[in-house]
C-alpha cells in the first residue's frame, strides 16, 4: 500500500487509522519505520501511540534507544518505541529486544534498516519518503 499526504496532519490521520486497524491484532507486532531524516517517523509514530491511549507524550528520541509505555489494552500490554539512528543490532542485543519482540507488544523502530538483521518474521516495514512540495511525503507499506 502507497499513500501520499500533503501535510503532517494528513501523516497524524494516517497513523491513527492505521493503530485502529491493529487493535484487534495479537503481539507481537514490529512495525519498522525507514525514511530519511525529516520524513515524518517519529510524528507518525506520536499519533500511533496516542490513538492507542498512550497519554504521555512521545519525543523525537535522539539520545533515546528505546522507551516503553504501557497499554490498557487486553491483548498488547506495551508499545515500545526505539530509534536505531545510532546503534547497530548487537547494541539492540544488549538490551534484550529480542524479549521484547516476542511479547505481547507493539514495538515501532525508527531507522530500523540499520538493524534489519535482528527483526523477526512477520515485521511490517513502513517506508517514508520526501514528496515534490515541502510538505508532501510517500510512505509505503509492504
Ligand atoms: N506530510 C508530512 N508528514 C509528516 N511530517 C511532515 C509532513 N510535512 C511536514 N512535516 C514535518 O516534517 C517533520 C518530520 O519530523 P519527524 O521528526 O517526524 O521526522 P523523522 O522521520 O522522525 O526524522 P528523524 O530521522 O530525524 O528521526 C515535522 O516537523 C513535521 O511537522
Ligand atoms: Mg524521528
Amino acid at each position: 500500500m502507497k499513500i501520499k499526504t500533503k501535510n503532517a496532519k494528513e501523516t497524524r490521520a494516517f497513523a491513527q487509522k492505521l493503530a485502529k486497524d491493529f487493535v484487534e491484532k495479537r503481539g507481537p507486532l514490529i512495525l519498522a519505520l525507514s525514511g530519511d531524516l525529516g520524513t515524518g517517523k517519529t510524528t507518525f509514530t506520536q499519533s500511533f501511540a496516542k490513538a492507542l491511549g498512550v497519554k504521555k507524550r512521545i519525543l523525537s528520541p535522539t539520545f533515546l534507544i528505546m522507551k516503553r509505555f504501557p497499554l490498557k489494552m487486553s491483548n498488547f500490554q506495551n508499545l515500545y518505541h526505539l530509534d536505531a539512528y545510532r546503534i547497530k543490532a548487537p547494541d539492540l542485543k544488549k538490551l534484550n529486544v529480542e524479549d521484547v519482540f516476542k511479547g505481547q507488544n507493539i514495538v515501532l523502530i525508527e531507522w530500523a534498516d540499520r538493524v534489519k538483521e535482528i527483526l523477526p518474521k512477520g515485521t511490517i516495514w513502513i517506508r517514508f519518503e520526501h514528496g515534490k512540495g515541502e510538505n508532501e511525503r510517500q510512505i509505503t507499506i509492504n
